[in-house]
């Protein structure tokens, strides 16, 4: 829990959370914080509350004692967006405070009042609606809508130059010592990365268009630091504002020189010709995920395939069907639309095929358009032909990737 100055009348609360599924469905394995913002002109506003997953406030008001700031002396909520994270603490704070102003969108206001039966004292903005807090600090709206939530707005201070970007531009991760990006060594970075990439895939890929529209409008503005609802602040905003826009292309790909490798075994079978399939590709010039399928969440696994150019799937056939964990991963990936890779299958059967027809359908249904190689299936155990026919088509997908990157 800490408060930062970050700008002129301007402080970041920052809480931690562990331990919990973010939408009680993706797992952070560094956690991930919650960011909410201060503006102190001659009116106070406060962007983007903070709250324990349960709708406590008490970190929240913890950390306005620390700024000596009473609860009673918020004059504004500007709500980027209502989903429960930032905006939990409204019917706490309620109780507390009787005259307040909610900033929000139009599509904002319908779900504060769906979510928390919040309909009055609520000021609906839009793109380049202004709010005069005083002391020069003019906020200036701008609309971003479904990064992530459809009501999502961006809150720009003309004062400081700080974009309040809400969930665009966010990461999972801790915020411990280092608040800003440019506190980090280009190594260290590289590791945070892995949580950006975490995020942006499992929350906002879906909405990858709507964030490249994000990213554009917010260039337009003359940012000089930009402070989202989680994770670091950024001080050189192009670099975060690049990798978002790196990353809503990847949705279409070709992604990254990568292949995220999933695979599932039932008696070993399979496994066996997936030992021998890596050792293959770890001599390969190329980035390799290795992921175990049920035993690596999807959310871990969509992660890897959201910067890889290729995938391959091995998982035996289970009851004229795919592996079960195999298929929940790719309608998972179909989801989000992860779209054209290149890939690669391969497994074991007993009584009979039927992994490829789940696969088709799969891929067909979700307009999926990954390219496969051809398919290598053999009953029961991988003898030496069975090897020899993966490794030729291993080297026919690193051949697809490397071309489609280029
Ligand atoms: Fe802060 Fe949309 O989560």
């Amino acid at each position: 829990m800490q408060v930062n100055n970050i700008a002129k009348e301007t402080y970041q609360l920052s809480v931690n959370v562990e331990n919990i599924l973010f939408e009680g469905l993706w797992e952070m394995p560094n956690g991930v914080s919650l960011n909410s913002y201060i503006i102190k002109g001659e009116k106070t506003a406060i962007v983007d509350g903070v709250c324990g997953w349960d709708g406590v406030p008490e970190s929240l008001f913890a950390l306005l004692d620390k700024l000596n700031i009473n609860p009673k002396d918020i004059e504004y909520l500007i709500v980027n967006h209502v989903e429960p994270d930032h905006s939990g603490w409204i019917e706490a704070f309620k109780k507390i405070n009787k005259n307040f102003q909610v900033v929000c969108s139009k599509k904002g206001k319908e779900l504060l009042s769906a979510f928390y039966g919040q309909t009055e004292n609520i000021t609906v903005v839009g793109e380049k609606d202004t709010l005069d807090l005083g002391n020069g600090h003019v906020i200036t709206f701008t609309e971003i809508p479904n990064v992530h939530w459809p009501d999502t707005i961006a809150a720009f201070d003309t004062l400081t130059g700080t974009l309040f970007s809400c969930d665009a531009f966010g990461s999972f991760g801790k915020l411990e010592d280092k608040i800003y990006a440019d506190q980090f060594s280009e190594e260290e970075l590289k590791e945070y990365e892995k949580d950006t990439v975490r995020y942006y895939s499992n929350i906002v890929a879906h909405f990858s268009p709507q964030v490249k529209k994000a990213v554009a409008k917010c260039r337009e503005l003359p940012v000089k630091q930009i402070a989202p609802g989680h994770g670091l602040i950024w001080r050189e905003p192009a670099k975060i504002m690049d990798a978002y826009s790196d990353y809503a292309d990847y949705q279409k790909g070709p992604a990254r020189k990568e292949i995220t490798f999933i695979w599932g075994s039932m008696y070993g079978m399979t496994e066996t010709a997936v030992k021998h399939a890596i050792k293959m590709l770890e001599k390969k010039d190329i980035t390799l995920h290795v992921h175990q399928v049920p035993k690596d969440s999807w959310g871990t696994v969509l992660t890897s395939a959201w910067t890889s150019t290729g995938i391959i799937v091995a998982m035996p056939t289970y009851e004229f069907k795919m592996f079960p964990p195999m298929g929940a991963v790719l309608e998972e990936l179909g989801k989000k639309k992860v779209f054209n890779r290149k890939a690669f299958r391969f497994g074991s059967y007993g009584w009979s095929g039927g992994a490829q027809r789940e696969l088709d359908e799969i891929t067909t249904r979700l307009g999926m358009n990954w390219e496969f190689v051809e398919p290598v299936e053999f009953l029961g155990k991988s003898d030496e032909e069975v090897l020899s026919k993966i490794s030729e088509q291993i080297d026919k997908l690193v051949s697809l990737v490397e071309e489609a990157v280029k």
